[in-house]
């Protein structure tokens, strides 16, 4: 497939109703959405009744879209974004990363698909404190077995603004700052999507807008998916498209 087949996929939007179909794995051009999720449900067993955390949920995402996914507390936000990472996969029903549908997948090939595709970032940042920024942006290449992470760490980190504070340890930084480096590292491999939790949920309005507008231009200049769960108000003027979700269903899908 080539790369610009790719690119013409948008997120194609599923009827309102709460049993979403999806038309096919394929577009009509026969390209295959980056990120497809097909009547994926999720109950999670628990000690009294198991919870229905998504309920026959359905849309596919193309390359380069900037998605938002709204919608009350535990309407099951994060639990499509840790599906659609394959961090975790759904009782029913199938998620296709780049069309492989993660519940087919070794262990060995679901960590291969996470670290070369997916970047995950979250509300709380989560960086290693006892290394430095720098460091911190190379774990992933790191982990991977790369011989020389160091140049593209400090791409990264520049790309984000932040060269200057790469030998910081990350309490030495602002909140806003932390994020960029969070973000920076969830870059560092070229994953094809990006999976951010809450994004801006601990910053302020104007550092929070800040962080949404470097992922849109992230997702413009680099082609790369980003799927947001938020609770900001101000996300829907960055975002392409808004995903509101009710009680683990797809409520409406509105295009910015
Ligand atoms: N590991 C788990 N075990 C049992 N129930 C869970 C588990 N994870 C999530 N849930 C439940 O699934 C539902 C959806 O949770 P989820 O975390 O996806 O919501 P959310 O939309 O991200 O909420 P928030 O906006 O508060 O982050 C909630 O009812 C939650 O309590
Ligand atoms: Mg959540």
């Amino acid at each position: 497939m080539i790369e610009s087949d790719r690119d013409k996929i948008k997120d194609i939007p599923m009827s309102s109703s709460d049993t979403l179909i999806v038309q096919s794995a394929t577009t009509s051009n026969g390209t295959v959405p980056l990120l497809s999720v097909e009547h994926a449900s999720k109950v999670y067993e628990s000690e009294r009744a198991p919870v229905r955390a998504l309920d026959n949920i359905s849309i596919q995402i193309g390359s380069g879209r900037f998605v938002a996914l709204v919608g009350r507390s535990g309407c099951g936000k994060s639990t499509l974004l840790n599906l659609a990472g394959a961090m975790d996969f759904p009782t029913s029903g199938h998620i296709r990363l780049d069309g492989v549908a993660t519940d087919q997948l070794s262990e060995s090939q679901l960590t291969a698909l996470r670290r070369e595709k997916v970047g995950f970032i979250f509300q709380s940042f989560q960086l290693l404190y006892t290394l430095s920024v720098i460091e911190n942006v190379e774990l992933p290449l790191l982990l991977a077995g790369h011989s020389d992470p160091r140049p593209l760490a400090w791409e990264r980190l520049h790309s984000v603004g932040l060269a200057e504070l790469a030998d910081r340890l990350p309490h030495q930084l602002s909140g806003g700052q932390m994020q960029r480096v969070a973000i920076a590292r969830a870059l560092v491999h070229s994953p094809r999507i990006l999976l951010a939790d809450e994004p801006t949920g601990n910053l302020d309005t104007t550092t929070g807008n800040s962080i949404l507008e470097l992922l849109r231009q992230i997702c413009k200049e680099n082609k790369t998916t980003i799927l947001m769960a938020t609770h900001s108000a101000e996300s829907a003027s960055f975002v392409d498209t808004v995903v509101k979700m009710r009680d683990g269903h797809i409520e409406e899908i509105v295009r910015s």
